[in-house]
């Protein structure tokens, strides 16, 4: 199958989301690709954490930049989806943690999930940091291999301006002509858009322009469908496993 699938904040339907345990479920099953979220602690520390608070993911509260690197490693990870098991001891890694681990034997989609405009020249040092460049290239899902992403653009242009050499995906709401300018302008290799929005026609439309696509925000088996249907080279998705049984069956 010419579509990958990328374990969104790793294996998060079986695991808590951005934990070690839910991207080594990821690669255990299968998926080398996998995404992450990247924002900054209070004394300036990169931590892989998707919320703008603790509360719905930890047995704490308050805001990620209100907490010390310190303090936001002595949380548990306890929330999201209902495992089938626990996972005692599970706890937000830092960035470097992370890079470090899979160093040589994936493929992680990072995001630049908040606004600060040190974020990313803090992770451009970091992916440097742990030779992710030595594996870059502006186009494949191979693994080893790095992507970046955000949905804001400002955070994307500068990174890119710092890694000219890692692709760079703008995640967006819908794919139109002028993101597909947009995009270009300033200098971005690859769109991301919403699945449940994706057609053939904007899909094609991108590679004609000369960017990638795929997509994100998968909720049930009719986004799946979709954005497989559209053409694009792949999406993130929360239940990889059982993605792919989908999509084979589908494929019958
Ligand atoms: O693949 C991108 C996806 O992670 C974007 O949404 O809010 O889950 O970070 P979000
Ligand atoms: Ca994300």
């Amino acid at each position: 199958m010419n579509f990958t699938l990328i374990a969104h904040r790793g294996y998060s339907f079986s695991a808590p989301e951005n934990s070690f345990e839910a991207f080594d479920m990821a690669l255990e099953r299968g998926f080398d690709n996998f995404e992450l979220d990247a924002q900054i602690t209070k004394d300036g520390q990169l931590v892989v954490f998707h919320d703008q608070t603790v509360d719905r993911v930890t047995n704490g509260s308050g805001e990620v930049f209100d907490h010390t690197l310190e303090e936001i490693q002595a949380l548990e990870l306890i929330g999201g989806y209902e495992f089938e098991s626990d996972f005692p001891g599970a706890y937000i890694p830092t960035l470097d943690e992370f890079l470090g681990r899979y160093a040589g034997r994936a493929h992680p989609h990072l995001e630049l999930k908040s606004r600060e405009a040190a974020l990313p020249t803090m992770v451009a040092e970091a992916l440097k940091r742990h030779g992710w460049l030595d594996v870059a290239d502006t186009e494949s899902f191979d693994a080893p291999g790095i992507t970046v992403s955000s949905f804001w653009a400002d955070q994307l242009y500068r990174s890119k301006l710092r890694l000219p050499n890692v692709r760079h995906g703008w995640l967006i709401n819908e794919l139109s002509e002028e993101t597909v300018d947009a995009a270009l302008k300033l200098g971005f290799d690859a769109v991301y858009p919403r699945a449940g929005t994706a057609t053939p026609e904007s899909v094609s439309h991108a590679y004609d322009r000369g960017l990638g696509v795929r997509g994100w925000g998968i909720d049930n088996d009719d986004d799946m469908a979709r954005i497989y249907r559209s053409g694009a080279g792949g999406t993130t998705v929360n239940w990889p496993g059982e993605a792919k049984a989908f999509l084979e069956a589908m494929a019958d």
